[in-house]
């Protein structure tokens, strides 16, 4: 028995030093330590012992397999230490790297110059309001006095969507929605999108207006002229001046068009101003007395200066942009070229 235990002795230790993986520990334990190994076996041999020598020989081989459990756990430990140490390693960052650059991003020209636009406003007390950019026909035209019969009904300017539902053509509709739900004193812009069946190099099927408009009592046309006037300095160069020439909008008598002093060429007639000396900016007027009726406000009691600015036109003649569409491509090297 004693050589028996000799021999297997060797074998363990040979067994557990080549143990590499956690797979070949459990093949030792199977062979070894489990029910069916070999130290199980010396048990059984036990029962062939004489009887006087069977306790001293139990205890041995109990001994013997305190020992062989006891390396089966020195073996595991150093095992599951191996395994952390490759892990932490695998897992290292070496913070020693450089990091990979990104180019912080920046606003659209648009934005920014909505935001410019905006600035100014405030300045003067206006709050903002936004209405819906899918709109119905009476918000749209009719409440604004835009005739059954008006060209601009045209189904050649606007999308329809359903019968009396389309995309709003202009941020005029915001005008009424503004007097339905607030009443005088009333001084609000409407930024927003705008929709119109057109393209060329000036003209997109859409893009942005900011509506102004001031309800009050005794607002006349000079309200409008000089809060223009502070808006195409700001916005121009303090040397811009700007003038009124009279036009026509349905939804406001009288009706004007603003045209600012080229700021290219200081009026004296240049290719940006088509040798004129002037540029046409923006469309405005005092609110039409049936409109005012239309939003329930007493056009004896009250009266409105209103406007509305396009957006595009203004980010394009202050950057020198002469095609509408290079706003829309998010080509980055056009884009790159904004700073806010
Ligand atoms: N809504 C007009 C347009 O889109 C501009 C405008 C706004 C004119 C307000 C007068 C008053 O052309």
């Amino acid at each position: 028995m004693e050589t028996k235990l000799k021999a297997l002795r060797e074998q363990v230790e040979a067994a557990i030093s080549s143990v590499q993986s956690k797979e070949e520990l459990s093949a030792f334990w199977q062979q070894f330590l489990s029910k069916k190994g070999r130290i199980q076996d010396l048990m059984k041999v036990l029962g062939t012992v004489p009887k006087e020598e069977r306790p001293a020989m139990g205890k041995l081989i109990n001994e013997f397999k305190e020992q062989v459990s006891a390396r089966y756990e020195e073996a595991a430990q150093k095992l599951e230490e191996l395994e952390l140490e490759a892990l932490n390693r695998s897992e290292q960052v070496d913070i020693t790297l450089p990091s990979r650059k990104r180019a912080p991003g920046a606003l659209h020209p648009i934005t920014i110059t909505k935001n410019q636009m905006i600035d100014v406003f405030a300045g003067m007390g206006f709050k903002i309001f936004e209405g819906p950019e899918i709109e119905d026909d009476d918000h749209n035209f009719t409440r604004l006095n835009v005739a059954k019969n008006h060209p601009a009904r045209d189904t050649q300017d606007t999308f329809y969507i359903a019968e009396d539902i389309l995309l709003r053509t202009h941020t005029s509709p915001g005008q009424i929605r503004v007097m339905d739900s607030e009443k005088p004193p009333i001084k609000v812009l409407v930024p927003g999108r705008v929709f119109r069946s057109d393209s060329d190099a000036t003209h997109s099927p859409m893009f942005h207006q900011m509506e102004g408009l001031v309800v009050d009592r005794k607002i006349t046309l000079c309200d409008l002229q000089g809060m223009l006037d502070e808006f195409s300095r700001k916005i121009f160069g303090d040397s811009v001046k700007t003038r009124l020439r009279p036009s026509y909008f349905p939804f406001t008598e009288p009706s004007v068009e603003v045209d600012v002093s080229c700021f290219e060429c200081g009026g004296a007639g240049c290719s940006l101003c088509k040798g004129t000396g002037w540029i046409e900016v923006l469309g405005g007027g005092i609110v039409h007395q049936k409109v005012l009726e239309n939003c329930g406000i007493d056009p004896k009691e009250y009266s409105g200066l209103a406007f509305g600015i396009g957006i595009e036109r203004i980010a394009m003649l202050k950057y020198g942009i002469n095609n509408i569409g290079l706003l829309y491509e998010n080509d980055l090297r056009f884009l790159k070229q904004f700073k806010d």
